[in-house]
């Protein structure tokens, strides 16, 4: 009798399965390489904004000059947020983390939202806007509230970054400031099924609101192996006594087996290319504000896991450095990154929608199969 060989087990955590078709970004993680509707992320992080990449992530394109004005005008409408949901954040207890606050404030949002309950075109597509929008000025408005200041009213004359640092600190952000904020915004916006995005598709195809699908990606997001690993990255920065001891600090972890937050990718076997951006962003906003600090630290890191065990630096490493430079506090850096990728969760939204299909996989039994019932007085 020919051998029955057993069929392969699946891929722990799906690694290396194609669970679906998508046109958004695409990456070759043995090259280093990602990008947004074919374009590469280098030229977008050198040449675009953050508005023309919503653009062209929710529409395909890039925006002619005209397109992109108007595009820019409606982020700038949509960016005020129901005062319900403001008076809902104050209600929230001391000490809430910033992404719990984030995710129930944008599943409120749901309830204040004109369009909520159509899942027709084109209020998918407003809403795709509006909660991008939206995003900065709930995350600048939770951080002002849980420091016991007033949310600052977004400034329509401020594009989309320099008005989330504006809102953020109340005070204008420098150029330089506003163009570092702009970029990390770009690099973050998209990353094809990574486990945000796909709950947030698993959520559309089952046709739930756009609002409930946001918020599954938020809940997702807050994860340390995922969008929580940056504000982890900050935490290790914070408990070395300085430079000299990093190598020291790494070699310890890696013998108690720890994790190094910031490092190592499921998908890139290279440098992450988003890292190649925010390493040289975290240098240079550290020396125009005279404090090389946190990047002299950090290069340290990144050259000591190297070194002791072959790891690249992923998104999340230097991210760490660049958002404490911008003055922004180590417990809204995951939610910083919420800012961005709701670009990337809208447009995968509208794709999902756009040609839906129940996302419904299998799962493969390992239990014991047909085992008798023990009556409770048996047992
Ligand atoms: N620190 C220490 N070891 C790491 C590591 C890290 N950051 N990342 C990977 N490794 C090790 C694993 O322990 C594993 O070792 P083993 O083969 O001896 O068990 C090996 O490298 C392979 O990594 P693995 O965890 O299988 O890769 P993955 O694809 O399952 O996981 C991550 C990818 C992102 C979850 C993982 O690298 C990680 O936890 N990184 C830290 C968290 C982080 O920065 N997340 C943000 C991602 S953008």
């Amino acid at each position: 009798m020919p051998e029955v060989k057993p069929e392969a087990k699946p891929a722990a955590g799906l690694r290396n399965v194609v669970a679906g078709e998508s046109a958004l970004s695409s990456i070759d993680g043995q090259r280093g390489v990602l990008a947004y509707r074919g374009i590469d992320i280098h030229e977008l992080a050198e040449r675009s904004s953050f508005e023309e990449v919503v653009f062209l992530l929710h529409r395909g394109t890039l925006p002619t000059r005209a397109q992109l004005e108007d595009f820019e005008a409606a982020l700038v409408r949509e960016r005020p947020v129901p005062a319900g949901v403001v008076a809902l954040l104050r209600g929230l207890p001391a000490g809430t983390h910033p992404m719990t606050a984030l995710r129930t404030a944008v599943s409120a949002l749901g309830a204040f939202d004109p369009d909520a309950e159509d899942g027709a075109e084109p209020a998918r597509s407003r809403k795709a806007v509006r909660l991008t929008a939206q995003m900065a000025t709930l995350v600048a408005a939770i951080d002002r509230l849980r420091h016991g200041t007033e949310p600052v009213a977004p400034d329509p004359g401020l594009p989309h970054a320099a008005n989330f640092l504006w809102m953020l600190k109340g005070t204008r952000p420098t150029a330089s400031a506003a163009r570092a904020m702009d970029v990390a915004l770009v690099l973050h916006a998209d990353h094809e099924f990574n486990a945000s995005t796909f709950a947030a598709r698993v959520a559309a195809s089952t046709l739930a609101d756009t609002h409930g699908a946001i918020t599954a990606a938020l809940a997702t997001l807050k994860g340390p192996l995922h969008g929580g690993a940056n504000e982890a990255v900050m935490q290790m920065l914070e408990s070395m006594a300085g430079p000299e001891q990093a190598a020291a600090w790494v070699r310890d972890a890696f013998a108690q087996k720890r994790k190094i937050m910031g490092f190592g990718h499921a998908v890139y076997r290279t440098e992450d290319p988003r890292a190649t951006h925010l390493r040289r962003l975290s240098r240079q906003v550290g020396e125009e504000a005279g404090d090389r600090r946190w990047y002299d630290l950090s290069e340290r890191v990144e050259a000591a896991v190297r070194a002791q065990k072959g790891l690249y630096a992923n998104v999340d490493f230097y991210s760490a450095s660049l958002y404490r430079m911008l003055g922004i506090p180590t417990e809204l850096f995951t939610p910083v990154f919420a800012v961005s990728r709701i670009a990337g969760w809208t447009a995968h939204v509208l794709e999902q929608l756009g040609n839906n299909r129940l996302i419904r996989p299998e799962s493969e039994y390992t239990g014991p199969r047909d085992v008798a019932y023990v009556p409770l007085e048996r047992r």
